[in-house]
């Protein structure tokens, strides 16, 4: 290729993120932030809902489209790996502020599935930091979902000592449980606080308890489940965030799947006057703006497409950040680079820089 200039080819240059044991390069604003400009008007207040930050606990979101949780059942006893490290990688670098890693088993009969994440003993916390590290590096962040699945836990030959808070089985394909006492409910309580302990030394900023679907906890609200009476109590046990989702608790239960179809159960607890509740679903801003929702989860569009947060400020007008290292493809089109105009990389750097200038006011992680 020859000798050129360290500015021939452009002058960006990427800067290590402090802290980690290799060299990661650090996304000098978190992607997926508004970028700001009040001479046009275009300010926090103004900004499409998606893109205005959220702060909970002292802790700020730079945009609520986010990605719920996905159990990916690809776990070998229970540790994650570099297919973990990739698969929510993705996301980090494409913008989505808070990033669920799937739900960990807390205790070993709490397992869903043979391959499910674990969080059973100190030895899991490397193999989640690396997860986590990555994110972090990408100025995102991350929460896991610590899950004990009761009597759907797994079924067929692979169930063993399965607990519930019924010895009914969730159907016939399903192990019959033993009821828990009292003192499995305590060892259990104990084991979830152990797991939050190990995602917290692996970096986790926000713990999620899965509390939905069936699963051990939800198990124990209430066969009718009367979700509008039980979130105002955990409410006030201090939870901050309520994911909200629905089936899988009753086998009765007949969920009918379309375009926002989580969104109405969503409402109803927004609707209680809760701060910060939020759901899930597809049609982002339609949910933000009508103010059905706090916050959107997205699942399945993030598996198909990394790139919702962009599509969704590319639908919405909202000049957004994008890859530092991707300045020369960004999602918006207004910078085209020929392979004949190389040398005029400083360009996309200058239009970098500016995008960061612009955004001073709401840089979130320096
Ligand atoms: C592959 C896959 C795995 C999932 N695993 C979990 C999970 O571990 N915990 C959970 O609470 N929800 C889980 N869900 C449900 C999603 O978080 C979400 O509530 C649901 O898919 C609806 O959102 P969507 O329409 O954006 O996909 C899963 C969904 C999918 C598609």
């Amino acid at each position: 290729m020859g000798e050129f200039s360290e500015n021939q080819y452009t002058d960006f240059r990427s800067v290590a993120v402090d802290g980690l044991l290799f060299f990661t390069p650090k996304q000098r604003v978190p992607v997926g932030t508004a970028i700001l400009n009040p001479a046009e008007g275009v300010t926090e207040e103004t900004i499409t809902p998606a893109f205005r930050p959220i702060t909970i606990r002292g802790k700020t979101f730079q945009n609520r489209v986010w990605v719920a949780p996905m159990c990916m059942y690809s776990c070998q006893d229970g540790m994650f790996s570099n297919f973990h490290v990739a698969h929510y990688g993705q996301w980090a670098m494409r913008g989505s502020a808070l990033i669920t890693i799937e739900v960990a088993a807390m205790a070993l009969r709490g397992r869903n599935n043979p391959q499910d994440a674990g969080l059973l003993s100190d030895n899991r916390i490397a193999p989640l930091k690396q997860v986590v590290d990555l994110i972090y590096s990408q100025s995102q962040k991350a929460t896991i979902q610590l899950q004990h699945a009761g009597r759907k836990c797994g079924f067929g030959s692979y169930a063993e000592d399965v607990q519930g808070s019924t010895a009914e089985p969730w159907n016939k394909d399903y192990a019959t449980p033993g009821e828990m006492t009292e003192e499995d409910i305590w060892e259990t309580i104990d084991a979830y606080g152990e797991a939050a302990r190990r995602a917290v030394v692996a970096g986790i900023n926000v713990i999620a308890i899965h509390d939905a679907h069936g699963y051990l906890v939800h198990s124990f609200a209430s066969p009718a489940i009367n979700t509008l009476r039980y979130i105002p109590i955990l409410s006030a046990e201090g939870v901050d965030l309520f994911d909200i989702s629905s089936g899988g608790t009753d086998r009765r239960q007949k969920v009918q799947l379309g375009q926002q179809y989580q969104v109405p159960f969503a409402k109803a607890v927004k609707d209680l006057g809760l701060p910060n509740v939020f759901g899930d679903g597809v049609t982002v801003h339609d949910i933000l703006s009508n103010n059905k929702a706090d916050v959107v989860q997205v699942a399945r569009e993030f598996l198909r497409d990394p790139n919702i947060v962009q599509k969704v400020a590319l639908s919405t007008g909202t000049n957004v950040t994008w890859v530092d290292q991707y300045h020369r493809a960004p999602m918006n089109g207004k910078y085209v680079e020929s392979t004949t105009s190389i040398m005029t990389g400083a360009k996309a750097s200058d239009f970098v820089m500016q995008s960061h200038e612009n955004q001073a006011p709401n840089k979130i992680i320096s």
